[in-house]
């Protein structure tokens, strides 16, 4: 497993250590979990956050959960266990990982009858780092497709943060970054700061400088402005869910950014790992949108910028019509229109080796 400083979560012993993000870029402090509880409370507070990631914290909470599980037999520690996976599905609803990681997890339990309860335990708590390490290895694959659509020299505009600290590493769009960077470092990258939780200044920022990845930042609003000016040659962001027709939902202000995209004529790309498909939802009209705190709003680190009392509504996700997306860079390969087949075709390959 390679190990970067800017990995978001991993096991030590029985816990489950993950990076505050909320301190980050200035401070690196880790919180240790060591019950289900404790990382629904980081997931729900966004010290860790980012579908993959929060996939992967996910399952290593079902195996938190499931090593203090108290069962005679193993009807009851199935029955448990999957009140435990119930509970952590519903930790936030917009990214399908978290999902799909806790269908994984209980998979396990279906996929071995016959075994103990102790040794259950010990299989899911594998499986949990089973889907760590896949999920750097399907970030690696998804970089090395993406590179092909990056030109030379070119002049990338990425939002929010998909990269190490959204994933088990290596990032999505920022592993497409990576990997392009590393063939050419001539490239340059503009990251928009992601009002109002601030993905963009304080995460993807500290990634490309501790990359030393040459990169700007620039205020949300100021991207619709540099295309027009012929200053980004073309647009990568993550994605929450994609639906089977290739909606995409991701941070709010995406949406905006690829009709500029399309107006402008700058190609549009979201990468993302197979775990984000939501091949249950045939558009992006049903994608559940989380509501967070209005005080992200109205407050500045703490502060009240806004008039006291002020109402606010803060969706943390849109849904960007398939119409605006170039392409879908997944780990077996771009996905371009049609997308339905492109995306039914994509979940039927095996797996990258
Ligand atoms: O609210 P967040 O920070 O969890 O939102 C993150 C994003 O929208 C990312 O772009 C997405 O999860 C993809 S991360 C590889």
């Amino acid at each position: 497993m390679p190990s970067s400083p800017l990995r978001p979560i991993w096991w030590d012993g029985d816990a489950v250590m993950i990076l505050d993000q909320r301190l980050l870029p200035h401070k690196h402090k880790v919180l240790r979990c060591t019950t289900v509880d404790d990382v629904i409370r980081a997931i729900k507070t966004m010290a860790i956050r980012g579908a993959p990631a929060v996939g992967i914290a996910g399952a290593m909470a079902a195996a938190l959960g499931a090593r203090t599980i108290m069962a005679a037999d193993v009807r009851t520690f199935v029955r448990k266990f999957s009140r435990v996976c119930e509970r952590i599905r519903s930790a936030r609803p917009t990214g399908n990982n978290l999902s799909w990681a806790v269908d994984a997890m209980f998979a396990v339990v279906v996929e071995n009858p016959g075994v103990d309860v102790p040794r259950l335990q010990q299989l899911i708590r594998e499986k949990s780092q089973a889907i760590l390490e896949e999920d750097v290895r399907t970030n690696e694959a998804i970089g090395r497709w993406g590179m092909e659509v990056v030109p030379r020299g070119a002049r990338i505009l990425t939002y929010c943060n998909a990269g190490a600290l959204a994933t088990g590493d290596y990032g999505t769009a920022l592993g497409v970054i990576r990997a392009a960077f590393a063939a050419d470092p001539s490239l340059h990258v503009t990251c928009c700061e992601t009002r109002p939780f601030l993905q963009g200044s304080r995460l993807t920022a500290y990634e490309l400088m501790a990359e030393k990845i040459p990169c700007t930042l620039i205020t949300d609003n100021a991207a619709g402005s540099l295309m027009q000016q012929k200053k980004i040659d073309l647009v990568i962001v993550g994605a929450d869910r994609i639906a089977a027709n290739g909606d995409t939902a991701n941070k709010i202000g995406t949406y905006a950014l690829a009709v500029l995209a399309q107006a402008n004529g700058v190609p549009f790309y979201v990468a993302a790992p197979r775990s984000t498909i939501d091949p249950l939802l045939p558009n992006g009209s049903q994608i559940p949108i989380e509501e967070r705190d209005a005080k992200e709003v109205t407050h500045f680190y703490g502060r009240l910028v806004a008039p006291r009392g002020m109402a606010a509504v803060n969706p943390a996700f849109d849904v960007t019509p398939h119409r605006y997306i170039t392409g879908i860079i997944t780990e077996v390969g771009i996905i371009r229109k049609p997308f339905t087949r492109g995306i039914r075709r994509a979940l039927e390959a095996p797996p990258p080796t």
